[in-house]
């Protein structure tokens, strides 16, 4: 018999079938916004636990992002209550949830001002412990938490705004009062000590506005010529209609890419609200004044600045590893508990795309 003969129909047969099955493929899942960038970064959203047990969430988590950053579970506070008891459940979905759909994780975070137990800073009188206690205090809760996800976080924001809004240099934080700026070193060699493939960030926010940008970048170039193993810098993005301009933008990766640092944006959402960070109300603002819905004016100036955000992320893909949402869609954002809704995501509260998104894919 001569097998030749029937080599092409069933090479002919098998193409088609793969043709037809990648068709239904594509069909059934429709492209998400990690798949538009794929050849740029990974595209990631902030999770709480609940978002992962729901079907709808968590399909569009699936089908839209490809990277998952804990918003609250890995924060000193919730992770590790009290000094001989560490909390892994919330964590631990998170991770597993990642590990089992192929999913990057970013840890969040290690050492911080905020959401961080008191215990960690006084001893069993009620006093305020000294350096080296506090130092090796640190170091427990980094190795611990570190060691117990090594392999299945690839990037850890390791220290978060240590830099200080007003003109001084360092954040007046707990840690600050009692190491001075020891602590901040001492986090990432603990932490690449722990995982010595972990890629490590300091993160921070108001990164575009040029007095604190030329902070962090101080700090960051003193970690960098003394050798201490800070591989990124995490902008944070928490953004607003009227801010950053497409120049402080530009001007800060470059600046943190001069360092020889990777960055990523790893809280992005653009409030609706006019001001700086995320849009938070300024003390003494009345409430009242402000609109609780999403205006076509709130719509129209909203996509345009995640249109010029995006292109210069993608201008700058060389040195821009990663792209973070912080919270999934308008449903439920951090910035929501300040008294009024915001509307600060690519998705509306019923999960569907906003314009917004459609300008951030249309490249
Ligand atoms: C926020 C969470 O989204 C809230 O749920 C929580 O109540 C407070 O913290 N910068 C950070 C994040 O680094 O950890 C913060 O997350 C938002 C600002």
């Amino acid at each position: 018999m001569n097998t030749h003969r029937l080599k092409i129909p069933l090479l002919l047969a098998c193409s088609s079938i793969l043709f037809i099955a990648a068709r239904l493929n594509r069909e059934d899942k429709p492209k998400g916004l990690k798949d538009y960038y794929k050849k740029y970064f990974a595209i990631g959203v902030a999770v709480r636990p609940s978002d992962l047990k729901n079907n709808q969430e968590s399909s569009l988590i699936l089908n839209e992002f490809n990277s998952i950053t804990p918003e609250n579970a890995m924060k000193m506070g919730p992770i590790h209550p009290s000094e001989s008891r560490y909390f892994w459940r919330d964590a631990d979905e998170i991770v597993d949830f990642g590990v089992k759909n192929k999913i990057k994780v970013r840890g969040h975070t290690l050492c911080w001002h905020a959401q961080t137990p008191s215990w960690i800073f006084t001893d069993s009188s009620g006093n305020q412990v000294k350096k080296d206690v506090l130092l090796r205090r640190l170091k427990s809760h980094i190795q611990t938490v570190v060691s117990r996800y090594k392999g299945k976080i690839y990037a850890w924001d390791v220290v978060n705004e240590a830099i200080a809004d007003d003109t001084t240099f360092l954040r007046k934080s707990k840690w600050f009062e009692i190491t001075g700026e020891d602590f901040i070193e001492k986090a990432f060699e603990y932490a690449h000590e722990a995982d010595p493939k972990a890629v490590l960030f300091y993160n921070d926010y108001n990164t575009e506005i040029a007095s604190k940008r030329d902070k962090i970048y101080r700090l960051l170039k003193k970690l960098r010529d003394k050798g201490v193993p800070v591989h990124g810098v995490g902008l944070q993005a928490h953004w607003s209609i009227n801010s950053p301009s497409r120049e402080e933008l530009e001007k800060s990766i470059e600046m943190f890419s001069s360092l020889g640092l990777q960055v990523q944006f790893t809280e992005l959402d653009i409030s609706v609200y006019s001001g700086r960070q995320g849009g938070q109300l300024i003390q003494g603002q009345r409430r009242q004044m402000e609109t609780p819905v999403f205006t076509a004016e709130m719509e129209q100036k909203q996509l345009e600045k995640y249109k010029m955000v995006f292109e210069v992320f993608r201008k700058y893909r060389k040195n821009v590893t990663g792209v973070t949402f912080w919270n999934l869609s308008d449903k439920y954002s951090w910035l929501d508990g300040r008294g009024r809704k915001n509307y600060p995501l690519l998705f509306d509260t019923n999960l569907k795309p906003k314009r917004a998104y459609w300008e951030v894919v249309k490249f």
